[in-house]
Formats: C-alpha cells, sequence, structure tokens
C-alpha cells in the first residue's frame, strides 16, 4: 500500500477504534466461556459494549474446520474476533478469514497454557517481539480491520516488558491493546497490578484497557484510576452476572452505580443462560456445558454449597430447575 493511502488507512482506524471502544468496557476473551450465549446476555445488558469472541486458533481454522466461527449473531456489535497462533501465513489466512465478520480482529498474546505456550503461541510471544510484531503486519495484510493485541505484564517477573512490547506490537501496526495485569508465570496467582499499566499507556499512543480482577464497579473505578487506562475488560466476573459490563458501562456513561442483581434476577439469568446452551448444544451436552459456571452465579448465599454439589452432577433439566427453586424459597429472607 502507497504511504500516503496507509496514513489515510491508519487515521481512518484511529476513528474507527475510537467508535469500538466508546463504551469504556469489553468482554475479555475466555475459550470455553465467551461463546454466542455468553455474549448475547452480556450484550442484552450493555448494548454498545465491545464484545469478544472465544479464543480461535488460526492452525484450527486452516485445517478447514470453519465450523467453530457459525455461531455467530449479525446483531452481536461491535466484536473483536480474538485469533492465535505463530506462524504468519497462517495468521494472515485467518484473518482473510475473519475479517468480514469482525469490526477488528485481536492476536493473543497472553495465554499462559502450557499447551499453548509450548507452541509458540499465547504469552511465549511475549519472549519473541519480533515474531509477534511480524504476526501483527501478517494479520494486518488480512484485513482492513483495525488490529489489536493483548498481552500480560511479561513472561515472568525479572521479564516485565510491556512497555517495550506494547511499544512495538505500536510499531508494527497494532492499533489497541489490551493488557492483563499478570505475568504468565502467576497464571491467575496473585493480584492483577492495575498501578503497573499506568507506564504502558503512558508509552504508547494507541488505546489501551486494562484487565484483571475487575469484579464490581468499584473495581473498575479503582483500576481506571490506578492504571490510567481507556478502559477495562472484564473476563471471569461476567460469568455469573451477565450485567456487570452493562452496570460499568452505565457507571462511565452517567456517573451512577447501579446496584447488584438480586438472588431471583441471578437465578433467571442462569436459567436464560442454561437454555441458551441447551438451544446451541443439545440437552445433554448443554446441561454439562453450564457446570463451570453454577460456582459463579450461586455463591456467597445460604446453602449455597450444597445446592452447587446437587446441580453440577445432575442431569435432568427439570430437576436443576426444580432445585434452583428449592433455593430461591429457602433465601426469601435476601430478596426483601
Ligand atoms: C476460562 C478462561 C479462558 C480464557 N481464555 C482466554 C482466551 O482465549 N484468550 C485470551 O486472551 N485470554 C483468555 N483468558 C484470560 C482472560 O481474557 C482475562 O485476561 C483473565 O481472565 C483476567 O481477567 P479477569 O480477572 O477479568 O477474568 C481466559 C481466562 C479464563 C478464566
Amino acid at each position: 500500500m502507497p504511504s500516503s493511502q496507509q496514513n489515510l488507512s491508519q487515521t481512518n482506524h484511529k476513528e474507527i477504534v475510537k467508535q469500538l471502544i466508546k463504551s469504556k468496557v469489553s468482554l475479555a476473551p475466555m475459550a470455553g466461556i465467551t461463546d454466542y450465549v455468553l455474549r448475547s446476555q452480556v450484550k442484552k445488558y450493555s448494548p454498545d459494549c465491545l464484545l469478544t469472541t472465544e479464543m480461535i486458533s488460526s492452525e484450527f481454522l486452516a485445517q478447514a474446520r470453519a465450523s467453530v466461527i457459525t455461531n455467530i449473531d449479525e446483531n452481536h456489535h461491535p466484536i473483536v474476533f480474538q485469533i492465535s497462533g505463530h506462524k504468519p501465513h497462517l495468521m494472515k489466512a485467518a484473518a482473510e478469514m475473519l475479517s468480514d465478520k469482525a469490526d477488528m480482529l485481536d492476536i493473543n498474546m497472553g495465554c499462559p497454557v502450557n499447551k499453548v505456550v509450548k507452541g509458540q503461541d499465547g504469552c511465549s510471544l511475549m519472549r519473541n517481539p519480533k515474531l509477534a510484531a511480524d504476526l501483527v503486519r501478517a494479520v494486518k495484510e488480512g484485513t482492513d480491520k483495525p488490529v489489536s493485541v493483548k498481552f500480560r505484564l511479561g513472561y515472568t517477573a525479572d521479564e516485565m516488558n510491556y512497555v517495550e512490547f506494547g511499544q512495538q506490537m505500536q510499531e508494527a501496526g497494532a492499533e489497541f491493546i489490551t493488557i492483563h495485569g499478570r505475568t504468565r508465570s502467576q497464571f491467575y496467582a496473585g493480584n492483577a497490578d492495575w498501578g503497573k499499566i499506568k507506564a504502558l499507556k503512558e508509552n504508547v499512543d494507541i488505546p489501551v484497557f486494562a484487565n484483571g480482577d475487575i469484579k464490581s464497579v468499584e473495581d473498575a473505578i479503582k483500576c481506571m484510576e490506578q492504571s490510567g487506562a481507556d478502559g477495562v475488560a472484564v473476563g471471569r466476573a461476567s460469568m455469573g452476572d451477565p450485567t456487570l459490563i452493562g452496570r460499568i458501562a452505565h457507571y462511565f456513561k452517567t456517573g451512577e452505580i447501579l446496584p447488584e442483581p438480586l438472588l431471583p434476577e441471578k437465578l433467571s439469568m442462569l436459567k436464560e443462560h442454561l437454555d441458551g446452551e441447551i438451544k446451541l448444544r443439545g440437552e445433554a451436552v448443554g446441561i454439562k456445558f453450564m457446570r463451570k459456571f453454577y460456582p459463579f452465579y450461586i455463591s456467597g448465599i445460604k446453602n449455597a454449597a450444597k445446592v452447587r454439589s446437587v446441580i453440577v452432577v445432575e442431569e435432568n433439566y427439570d430437576k436443576i430447575l426444580g432445585t434452583l427453586n428449592e433455593l430461591l424459597k429457602n433465601n426469601e429472607w435476601q430478596n426483601g
């Protein structure tokens, strides 16, 4: 592309990214979690938030298993498709395949899982900034949409190269960053360090979303203050409360803190989630798939552990609903 055209596209992209992130909050990508159903729920309470798909492997796409991307609702916008991999030609091909459906394409440079980093994907890219930059360039060749990156503070506590790494990705053409305030060696242990993110924000010119451990509107406010970021990405906390992202977006828009949902609302969201997964995956698979969500929906109330231990092995839909109704009856004191 001639450099004048490239400059024009960069300017347009800057405006596009600004629009995509205007709610200042995104749903962080989570493999096996941020599927069509969860995204639909989050979208219901937060029409403007930036949604993210589950990570899509470029190797997987190359094997023509494009079925991974079939469950896409035309109304799910703005949406980022996250791709993973370490081979520039496959990343470019993945970008070409996904470009039409996405508003932005994101590259996974933060996944800490052994299998992923051993294959040179995910967070291992933070140890190979040259390859990571090549991936950014390759994805940009495959799409006319903005390209973003998601990474951590570094690989280990002794290798916190996130500021320089962010600059290198920007230099390669990345237009937006989400940073999880932990290192790869931490996995999910300890606390995300929102304060450290400030150094990145101050040293790049592209927008930065801070991520890690945001469980409430108050956390989001604190994270923004400490990191100076342009917004926040929320992962696990949206698993048991699809309203959280909407409540954060509402606060950023109006300054008003909306109350958390009470038990009856949470159980009705759980039911909606369960029904959605059953519709998507069939009854037997949908019921099993939902098991990982129960600890998030049902916690901090009387009999929570007991109820979870029952429904997590239950295979009958009506019995699950019956147990949830019992829970509601037994916790009526909470709702008055
Ligand atoms: C089950 C699970 C799956 C995840 N999958 C991905 C993924 O596919 N891509 C990615 O960039 N991050 C992934 N993450 C990391 C999250 O996006 C996020 O960075 C991390 O959970 C910290 O944010 P949180 O405290 O708000 O959950 C995953 C996290 C969890 C818990």
